[in-house]
Formats: structure tokens, C-alpha cells, sequence
């Protein structure tokens, strides 16, 4: 098994430990976090030492690192941590649960976390450091931006667009070619039935409640 270090100990890494484990491709050597974190661990993996300490690992051999802090709109360190990452040269892997489902032409880039039972279906691109959560289902020809996060048991009907850094909340639903755009909220439960700007926030049973975030 190849070594990989996880960057951020919080709730959404439980989900990636957990598919890590499940897929047996990686042994993990454990966390890097914040400082007060130092020496706490889930499942025995232990937060060995900072952030900004992640080039000492790569310099011992460790080549894999995966960002497995979540998103909910405010992604700034998981895109700096990413590139930082990024410039050491480590290898930023996809971890898939084996229980998702990927068609053999949808595109994929890096650092992409698949949780339990997600549907990536034919022709879909995923951009880097997306989170497809748990039960998300991301239809044929769909094409999600960068660092977004379709969250648990929601729906991309085909053909939907998502720009980067989207947070497409909890069983929401997009019907299909809509085109939400950057930086925006879909709130848990949502159904958009229109196209979506940037930098908007909208929720409510239907996408009536709209507001354009700050
Ligand atoms: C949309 C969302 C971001 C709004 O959060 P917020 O700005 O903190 O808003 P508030 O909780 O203060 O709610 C503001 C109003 O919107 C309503 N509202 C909030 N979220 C809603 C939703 N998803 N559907 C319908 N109404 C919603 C609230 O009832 C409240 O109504 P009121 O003004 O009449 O009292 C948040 O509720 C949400 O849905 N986040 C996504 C959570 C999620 O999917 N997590 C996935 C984890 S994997």
C-alpha cells in the first residue's frame, strides 16, 4: 500500500478515512492540522504536526496527500493547502468509496473526494477538489467547477452546469441544463428550476428566496 497524509482532522475526514480504508489502496500515516490539534486522532491516526510542516513528509517519502477538510462556503485554506500541496509535488489522488459508481467516460480531476453510494453517470466532468458526498447523484453530462461540494442525496439531473466553489446543498435538486454559477448556495432541499448567477444564495422548497451573497 502506497502512504498518503490527510490535511484537516474535522467531521468530513471521518467520511474519507473511512472510504480510504474501505478501498485498501492507501495506508494513512496520519494528519496535518492547526497546532492546538497536535497529537489527537480518529481511528488511531494522529494529527502528527501542522500545515505548513507538509513538505518534511514528502521529503521522507511520503508522495500522496488528499485535502479532507469540507466545504460549506468558505473553501480558502482547502484551495491554498491544495496548492501548496501542489507545488511540494506530491500526488493529490481521487479517494472513491467502493460503493460509488463512476461511468467509464466521465472526466475526472484530482483531489476529489467520492462518498458512499455517489453516481457519476456518462459524460459528467468533475473539476479538482470537488466533494460528490454521500448518495449525490451527478447525471450524464454534467460539468461541476473546481472545489464545489454536492452535498449528500442531492440531484444534478443531466446536462446541469456548476461553477467553482458551488455548494449545492442536502437533497437539493437541479433539473437539467440549468446552470448555477459561482461562488453559490443551493440551500438543503432546494429545487432550481432556473439558472443561477454568480455569487448567489438561494433556498427554500422551490428557488423562490433568492439573495446575492455578500
Ligand atoms: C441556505 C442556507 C445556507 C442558509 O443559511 P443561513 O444564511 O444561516 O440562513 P438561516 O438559517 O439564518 O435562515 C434564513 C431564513 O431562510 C430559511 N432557510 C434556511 N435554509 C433553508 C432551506 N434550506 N430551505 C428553506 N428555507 C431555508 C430559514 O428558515 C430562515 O427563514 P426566516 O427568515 O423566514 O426565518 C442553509 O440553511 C443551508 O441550507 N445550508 C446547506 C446545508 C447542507 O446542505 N449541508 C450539507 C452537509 S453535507
Amino acid at each position: 500500500m502506497e502512504d498518503i497524509i490527510l490535511l484537516g482532522i474535522g467531521g468530513h475526514a471521518h467520511s474519507v478515512v473511512d472510504s480510504i480504508e474501505r478501498a485498501g489502496k492507501y495506508h494513512i500515516v496520519g494528519f496535518l492540522d492547526l497546532e492546538e490539534k497536535k497529537g489527537i486522532a480518529y481511528r488511531g491516526y494522529k494529527v502528527l504536526n501542522v500545515d505548513s510542516q507538509m513538505e518534511q513528509f514528502f521529503r521522507n517519502g511520503v508522495e500522496n496527500a488528499f485535502v479532507s477538510i469540507g466545504y460549506m462556503g468558505h473553501g480558502a485554506l482547502r484551495e491554498m493547502l491544495y496548492s501548496d500541496l501542489k507545488k511540494i509535488g506530491y500526488t493529490i489522488p481521487n479517494i472513491v468509496d467502493p460503493s460509488a459508481v463512476i461511468a467509464e467516460d466521465a472526466v475526472m480531476g484530482e483531489g476529489i473526494f467520492v462518498g458512499k453510494r455517489a453516481v457519476i453517470n456518462a459524460a459528467a466532468h468533475i473539476g479538482d477538489l470537488c466533494i460528490i458526498n454521500t448518495g449525490a447523484i451527478v447525471e450524464h453530462d454534467c460539468d461541476v467547477g473546481s472545489f464545489s461540494h454536492i452535498s449528500v442525496g442531492s440531484v444534478l439531473c443531466g446536462g446541469v452546469r456548476v461553477g467553482q466553489r458551488t455548494l449545492i446543498g442536502a437533497n437539493a435538486t437541479v433539473i437539467q441544463e440549468r446552470m448555477i454559477g459561482s461562488g453559490c448556495i443551493v440551500g438543503a432541499g432546494t429545487t432550481v428550476r432556473r439558472n443561477l448567477e454568480d455569487s448567489y444564495t438561494v433556498c427554500c422548497r422551490d428557488d423562490t428566496r433568492m439573495v446575492r451573497n455578500l
